[in-house]
């Protein structure tokens, strides 16, 4: 997948429209986790050292089609203009008259930040209309939201297919480590799987049971596992109509031979609160009135044990109840020793929130091999489909001209 990028086009004096992803989580009107904006950075800085004019584009949340005064992007161009040394304006819409017109005024080397896309429900719907008034606001269009790439909307897809366009290096960066995960892992190859659902991830686990040599489950989803192996989880979550598909991957591992890691004890929780009663129990032996909320000491060295000669690494999703301090340790644990493998020069690759945050928290992300700012886009990534905000994407292959073709 060897796309065309910036470094491909001459963007002086020109307007270029980025898709950004900057759908970062917010606090009292500040930005908590500034990583996608970060991520965003060599892209940004490179069009304004080129003399482009940019204009940035995102969505932030969900408003469905509504404007929402705390979706608004105030915070992320505060947060953007921090980094960039340079004031970021952000437009009242990403559609009307004084955006037009904001983006006329654009200089050379200047930067403006369009509303949220997602107040206009056009956006979603991939409407060709919409798309049509983003792309009048630029000669050239650059995706680098690969965290929004699993999206078919109109600043994704409609809009590259009205403008020339071009990877950002984030994109291209993105790409390149996954795929390399998909094409040619070092092996032993694991996957660490963990969240709160089996739902989201099923097409994944079908994908990678084929693929690695190491399945480690945990979070929320390993209790459905559990009840496929017939244990009871008690008042955890769990969902009861995935167990067969549950029972469908372990049969499929095992015929792949496949080595399955599953928790064989746990953290149990009264309730799923802060500052409730805990204990550490056998996975066979889990009460009926309890929530299991984290690996236990015996499953993280099972897990470790299983990982101590792995040399490619995915890891998606938290082992516990991440954000209650208390049940976060089966998931800080697990970041520390991977940040451990990597420096023993395994690959490691992390996509998805709260594994990102435990890994963050720690100061541990500059011993990663990749940090993936995309949650759901690495794993459709991950399950072989093509994304359809890089499959619009212009591949250099097809720029070449055929051979024998006049020069
Ligand atoms: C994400 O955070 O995964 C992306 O920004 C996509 O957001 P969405 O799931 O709301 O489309």
């Amino acid at each position: 997948m060897d796309k065309l990028t910036i470094r491909d086009v001459d963007v002086a004096g020109k307007r270029v429209f980025v898709r950004v992803d900057f759908n970062v989580p917010l606090e009292d009107g500040k930005v908590t986790d500034d990583s996608r904006i970060r991520a965003a950075l060599p892209t940004i800085r490179h069009l304004l050292g080129q003399g482009a004019r940019v204009i940035l584009a995102s969505h932030l949340g969900r408003p469905d089609g509504k404007v929402q005064d705390g979706l608004r992007l105030r915070p992320v161009a505060e947060r953007l203009t921090q980094l960039l040394g340079r004031n970021v304006p952000v437009t009242g819409d990403a559609l009307g008259i004084g955006t037009v017109d904001a983006v006329k005024r654009l200089r050379p080397g200047e930067v403006l930040l369009l509303e949220n896309l997602r107040f206009h429900a056009a956006e979603e719907k991939n409407d060709p209309k919409f798309a049509e008034q983003l792309a009048a606001y630029a000669d050239i269009y650059v995706n680098d939201a690969f965290g929004t790439a699993h999206r078919a909307h109109a600043s994704t897809v409609g809009i590259a297919t009205l403008l020339p366009s071009y990877a950002g290096f984030l994109m291209e960066a993105e790409i390149a480590q996954l795929s390399n995960l998909v094409e040619s892992p070092a092996r032993p190859y694991a996957a660490i799987v963990g969240g709160a659902k089996v739902s989201g991830k099923l097409k994944v686990l079908d994908n990678l049971v084929g693929k690695v040599d190491i399945l480690v489950l945990g979070g929320g989803m390993a209790n459905t596992f559990l009840l496929a192996q017939g244990k009871a989880v008690g008042k955890s979550l769990a969902e009861h109509d995935m167990i067969d598909e549950a029972r469908r991957v372990l049969a499929s591992a095992e015929a792949k031979g496949v080595k399955v890691i599953l928790p064989v004890d746990v953290i149990v929780a009264k309730e799923v609160t802060r500052g409730t009663e805990y204990k550490t129990l056998s996975a066979e032996k889990i009460p009926a009135s309890w929530h299991i909320v984290d690996v236990g000491k015996a499953t993280l060295e099972l897990m470790e044990e299983a990982l101590a000669d792995a040399m490619t690494v995915f890891w998606n999703g938290p082992l516990g109840v991440f954000e209650i301090p208390s049940f976060a340790h089966g998931t800080k644990e697990i970041a520390r020793f991977l940040a451990d493998r990597c420096d023993a020069g395994a690959t490691v690759v992390v996509g998805g929130g709260d594994s990102v945050a435990a890994i963050q928290q720690q100061g541990l992300a500059s011993r990663f091999t990749h940090i993936s700012t995309g949650g759901g886009a690495s794993l459709e990534f991950l399950e072989g489909r093509e994304l359809p905000g890089v499959a619009i994407l212009r591949d250099r292959a097809a720029e070449r001209a055929p051979e024998g073709a006049p020069a």
